[in-house]
């Protein structure tokens, strides 16, 4: 990752960044600032959690659990940590990668990113058979999985393994499955705190699970923030209420996006029911000549340049088909985002009249 030059400093994600860094926009101070765009941040349910660490200062107080908090903590996370977080993901493995393997793996995003949809059943089953016939593993990553707002529901692949060892008794095809599937998760989108740094592998694959106590020795989430977390978490009611809004926040969010981007004459991609992003269609405006990347960098640029709006080009996103965006409706408020949606309007508006003109 850090030679890799889609993550370094010249790549779109990182210019469009840069864009917004060094011009911000703010309703008051600076409206003609960049908008944020492609950061994939969900600040919909901030006062909710604001509103807990209010009403419970103990959560976070360092004073109570200072010592315990202070000292070196077990390389697993707390146990009270793990206990919430393991009853959410509700996952299961088996059986130790034989020492040596090499591991080949199959990565997937679920719900998907870019894409904001989750995957059906049958494909996942598809994708777990194909990994044992192949003799691979398989990484999900499941870290949208609070933010489907709309039908269907996730399907975890960790539910198809139970489903599969219950079925056939533990038998040895069943063990075979489990050791080969990994989840990944973090809070970071679900309760949108990147900056608390909180990922999860769930596994009962003891050869993984060795490897990341060993690698936490140097990545290990703080005591204090997990004894805050599974404060807040193991709160059934506050978990409740927070699940239930951030959901119905985001799909409002979602259908605001997707009208005021048809108003501007550009459609979303169609059944999308998770995540904090839609996945914008634009090729019509790129034009026949320029149905190429470079074709698609220019408009993200006049974008960024003109709307001042900070959208992820499709490329960054690895999508082979030019014309593809990805615009972020999460980490903004109502009224900012309004604001990108009319900027959008007029500058495909202005684009549309310069390639009639022209
Ligand atoms: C699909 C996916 N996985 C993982 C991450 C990384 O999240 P974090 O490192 O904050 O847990 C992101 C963040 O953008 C993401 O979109």
């Amino acid at each position: 990752m850090a030679m890799s030059a889609a993550h370094g400093e010249d790549s779109p994600y990182f210019a469009g960044w840069r864009a917004y860094d060094e011009d911000p926009y703010d309703p008051i101070t600076n409206p003609q600032g960049v908008i944020q765009m492609g950061l994939a941040e969900n600040q919909v349910s901030f006062d909710l959690l604001e509103e807990y660490m209010r009403e419970h200062p103990e959560a976070s107080d360092c004073g109570a659990g200072f010592r315990e908090n202070a000292l070196f903590q077990d390389y697993h996370g707390l146990k009270s940590f793990r206990k919430v977080t393991a009853g959410a993901l509700r996952a299961a493995y088996d059986e130790a990668v034989a020492a040596g393997t090499r591991v080949r793996g199959v990565l997937i995003t679920n719900p998907s990113n870019p894409l904001g949809t989750t995957a059906a059943r049958g494909v996942l089953e598809g994708i777990l058979d194909f990994v044992a016939r192949h003799d691979m593993h398989l990484i999900s990553d499941e870290i949208y999985s609070g933010s489907v707002f709309a039908a269907p529901d996730l399907v975890s692949v960790a539910e198809l393994v139970d489903e599969r060892d219950r079925a056939r008794g533990g038998a040895a095809d069943a063990e075979d499955i489990a050791r080969r599937v990994h989840v990944v998760y973090s809070l970071s989108k679900d309760l949108g705190l990147p900056g608390f740094r909180i990922g999860v592998v769930y596994s009962y694959n003891d050869a993984v699970v060795a490897a990341a106590r060993r690698m936490s020795s140097f990545t290990l989430v703080s005591s204090q923030t997990q004894r805050t977390l599974a404060a807040m978490l193991s709160d059934a009611a506050f978990a409740a209420a927070y699940v239930r809004s951030n959901r119905d926040r985001l799909r409002e969010r979602h259908a605001r996006a997707v009208a005021g981007l048809r108003r501007a004459g550009v459609a979303c991609l169609r059944g999308a029911n998770a995540g904090l992003f839609v996945w914008v269609d634009m090729r019509r405006l790129l034009g026949d000549g320029e149905a190429t990347v470079a074709g698609e960098l220019r408009l993200w640029r006049r974008v960024v340049a003109e709307a001042k709006l900070n959208i992820s080009p499709g490329s960054s996103c690895h999508c082979r088909e030019p014309g593809w965006f990805r615009v972020c409706f999460a980490n903004m408020s109502l009224e900012t985002l309004d604001v990108a949606l009319h900027r959008l309007g007029c500058f495909i508006k202005k684009w549309e009249q310069e390639q009639h003109e022209n």
